[in-house]
């Protein structure tokens, strides 16, 4: 499989100000291209909630979209640390661990990781103290 469209973007640790615009610009680059608007839909929810999970729970990052031959969408989020130590939590409904900083902006309802991993169709997550990478993939399609 062949890479036709490749960006990214960088992420700032606390950078409120700019949380959520990584996911605008994605959607604009697919909506450009074409994809279905049920599938964008799908890819702005994962894109902006594991957007706001560098800005707010990690030390900064990138993110990288890569659109292939056949169609399909891969988002992958990478950053420099801490990590999660235990993922099976981190996927927990409710499980959140976001500063009093995050929660009183309105982040932190320990929801962005279940619905990412909801709305995507390729979902995989590995982490360390050296840092989360977040790989998704979305399949365009008639919804
Ligand atoms: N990139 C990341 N780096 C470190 N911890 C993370 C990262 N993404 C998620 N987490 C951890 O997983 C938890 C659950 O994430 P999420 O479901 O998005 O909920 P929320 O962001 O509302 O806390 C976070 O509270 C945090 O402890
Ligand atoms: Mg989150």
């Amino acid at each position: 499989m062949a890479v036709i469209l490749h960006e990214e973007f960088k992420v700032e640790r606390n950078d409120y100000s700019n949380a959520g615009k990584i996911s605008s610009r994605v959607k604009d680059f697919l909506k450009q291209i074409g994809v279905n608007p049920k599938t964008l839909r799908r890819i702005a929810v994962a894109c902006y909630e594991a957007e706001i999970n560098l800005v707010i729970h990690s030390d900064g990052g990138m993110v990288y979209m890569d659109v292939m031959d056949d169609g399909s969408i891969q988002l992958t989020f990478e950053d420099v640390g801490p990590g999660i130590p235990d993922l099976e939590k981190a996927l927990t409904p409710g499980f959140s661990t976001a500063s009093n900083e995050a929660r009183n902006l309105g982040f932190g309802a320990g929801m962005g990781l279940p619905n990412i991993k909801r709305v995507s169709d390729g979902f995989d997550i590995t982490s360390s103290p050296e840092g989360t990478t977040l790989k998704l993939s979305f399949t365009d399609r008639n919804e």
